[in-house]
């Protein structure tokens, strides 16, 4: 079932999501609840989707990036579920890069992030997940894991000057990249 999209101002947008406790993971209806998600992320052509964005205050995210339309030349993320994720920074580098967010349509903009995470969650099953992530990967996580203390991107942009709507972003940014990297070659 595609579930209904909260948007920035929907109070659940701001508020800092609570743990889940892992005896609900095996329930129907939790299991439920992350098909929804992942079928909701794909449906809106979503790299991730947390909880609040679906109306639910609770600490869950799902991620995945395969051959994606927006991101075509990112690596691609095998689809992942999050429960209950603690974020830990091994590389505090910041990398700059475009982001948009379900939550906040028809908009990008450019965000530093950590290049490099360690994680720690539940998965799907209620596993213990412990892994770490790089570049773009952990760009998803750490907008995801956002959401779930009540934070979107735009919290993070250090200069708001670079926030487009996406048809002028299109135009200004992705084209003239495109032109410029079909010169070089
Ligand atoms: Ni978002």
């Amino acid at each position: 079932m595609i579930l209904k999209v909260a948007r920035l101002g929907h109070p659940v947008i701001r508020t800092p999501a609570y743990p889940i406790d892992p005896a609900k993971i095996a329930t129907p209806e939790f299991q439920r609840l992350l098909d929804d998600m992942v079928e909701t992320m794909r449906e809106y052509s979503g790299v991730g989707l947390a909880a609040p964005q679906v109306h639910l205050s609770i600490q869950l995210a799902v991620l995945e990036v395969e051959n994606h339309p927006r991101y075509p030349e990112m690596p691609s993320v095998p689809l992942t579920y999050l429960i209950n994720p603690t974020v830990t920074v091994t590389d505090a580098a910041p990398l700059g890069e475009w982001e948009g967010c379900l939550s906040i349509p028809e908009l990008r903009g450019r965000v530093p992030r950590f290049k490099q995470l360690r994680v720690t969650a539940l998965g799907r099953h209620g596993e213990p997940l412990d892994f770490v992530a790089d570049d773009f990967h952990a760009r998803v996580i750490q907008h995801e894991t956002d959401h779930l203390k009540g934070e979107v991107y735009l919290d993070r942009m250090p200069d708001m000057k670079s926030l487009s709507h996406l048809p002028e972003w299109q135009r200004y940014v992705i084209e003239p990249a495109a032109r410029a990297a079909r010169n070089k070659s």
